[in-house]
């Protein structure tokens, strides 16, 4: 039978595939979001059938594959990724199972290394032709390793692909409190009203930790904190923070208001600190003298009319006390706490987005009782467990999205450009790395700075 739907995995083998994204098109398959007339086609250069294939993904992760239903659309297809002529013979195959309206995904789980080599043997087999809307690209991040790589990469991109075709994943932004970010901000008025540095004094923006590398030495080594986390997931989740009301709740709009920001993000260059844990060098696979950050802490204002003077504190780190990340919002104390010299904290709007999402208020309040006494109580929304377990994981939402062509959860060239102006500058300031055993001395420096 002809299909709908086919997904073409590149690096089919490969951690990405066995951990994400076989489960995830899985649970949109069983839940009825995706057509069950699809095919997901696993390109490997490995000697699987489809059989072996799926017993070998399945033992390389601790989830459990459904395999009998992933049996049932699932085919592993051998390749040899370097050689065009093999990308001829899959397109013929291709073409005998999908009709005119099928849509294809071709998803590249592939490191950056093959990603030139594959997109124009793609381009070339015609498996995507440029003006045909119902075959798209999807790729992962790390999106280059500066700005002048990303741009190499994406004109890459754009000589063989039209931009509605490209899909670049970033899978924090799939994440559900990321996504409610904007529906906290502007659908409820005590937010969308207070906004702005006239009643906000300063945002941190924290994803703390607690494990270290564990065994992604080759990866994170040549990494390091500031691309991996800053990069991509900080700076997106600081541009949806600050960005104005777009003027639709449409794709393009909000991303030319997150560049915007990211455009007017100037730094504090003495508040930058590059942190390593002590026993990274430790790591297996490390080299004894690596000199990569596991750590970065920096101040950064957005020179916007609603945020100048504001400012905002990114942390990142390994190896920390918890592994928690949040949004928090302190707002200004109000004239009459100063007035009337109230013994009051200033309001905190804290979102959090790991390890529950949840959202907490700080307000003030009178102590119950017979004195006039204050105490500070938390208004705190906390997801309910029975809707944890069910909230789809970011890869569900993601591949969705790429399904139903909805772009507003993927990057545009132009976020990623902005954002490695901001990291290659920040780079700039890396001289001494700051060793820390825990977190209690990680907040020691921050608060020495501060000072
Ligand atoms: N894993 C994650 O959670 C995660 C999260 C975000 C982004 N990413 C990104 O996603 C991409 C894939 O990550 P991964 O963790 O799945 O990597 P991985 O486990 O190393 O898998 C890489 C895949 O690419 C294939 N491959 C590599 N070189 C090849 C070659 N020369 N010819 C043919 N096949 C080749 C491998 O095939 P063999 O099995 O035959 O070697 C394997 O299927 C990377 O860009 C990574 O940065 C991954």
């Amino acid at each position: 039978m002809k299909k709908d739907l086919i997904i073409t995995i590149f690096g089919s083998t490969g951690d990405l595939t066995a951990r994400k994204l076989l489960p995830a098109i899985t649970k949109l398959y069983n839940n009825e979001e995706i057509t069950d007339n699809v095919k997901v086609i696993a390109l490997g250069r490995r000697d699987y059938d489809t059989n072996s294939y799926l017993n070998a993904m399945q033992n390389l992760t601790t989830e459990n594959l459904d395999l009998t239903t992933l049996s049932t659309f699932v085919e592993y297809y051998k390749i040899q990724i370097t050689d065009v002529n093999d990308y001829h013979k899959f397109n013929d195959y291709i073409k005998s199972i999908s009709h005119t309206e099928t849509k294809h995904i071709y998803y590249l789980a592939i490191g950056p290394e093959i990603l030139a080599t594959v997109a124009k043997n793609i381009s070339e087999s015609k498996l995507i032709a440029r003006n045909n809307i119902n075959q798209v690209l999807v790729f992962e991040k790390p999106f280059g390793n500066s700005l002048e790589t990303a741009i190499q990469i994406n004109q890459m991109l754009w000589q063989y692909f039209d931009e509605t075709q490209i899909y670049r994943i970033d899978h924090y932004l799939g994440k559900e409190m990321i996504q409610n970010l904007m529906t906290v901000r502007f659908a409820n008025r005590i937010f969308e009203d207070t906004w702005s540095s006239d009643s906000i004094k300063s945002i941190k923006i924290y994803a703390k930790e607690k494990e270290g590398i564990l065994n992604r030495a080759g990866y994170y080594d040549t990494a390091g904190a500031l691309k991996d986390m800053v990069q991509s997931h900080l700076l997106q989740v600081l541009s949806l923070i600050a960005m104005d009301a777009p003027k639709e709740y449409q794709s393009e709009y909000i991303k030319d208001e997150k560049v915007n920001v990211l455009r007017n993000i100037s730094f504090d260059k003495d508040s930058i600190i590059f942190g390593q844990y002590d026993g990274y060098l430790n790591e297996a696979n490390i080299p004894a003298n690596s000199q990569t950050e596991t750590l970065v802490y920096f101040k950064a204002f957005v020179n916007t009319h609603h945020f100048r003077g504001v400012p905002f504190e990114i942390l990142t780190g390994k190896a920390l006390k918890n592994k928690e990340s949040f949004i928090e919002v302190t707002y200004h104390t109000t004239s009459e706490q100063e007035k009337w010299n109230l013994p009051v904290q200033a309001n905190k709007l804290t979102i959090k987005f790991a390890p529950y999402d949840g959202v907490d208020l700080t307000i003030n309040s009178k102590k119950p009782g017979l004195k006039d006494n204050l105490e500070v109580v938390n208004l705190s929304y906390q997801m309910a467990e029975s809707v944890q377990g069910n909230v789809p994981e970011a890869y569900e939402k993601l591949i969705l999205d790429v399904v139903d062509g909805h772009k507003t959860l993927f990057t545009r060239w132009d976020e990623i450009e902005a954002s490695w102006q901001i990291v290659d500058q920040i780079k700039q300031f890396k001289k001494d790395l700051f060793i820390y055993k825990n977190e209690d001395e990680v907040m020691e420096k921050i608060g020495s700075i501060q000072k």
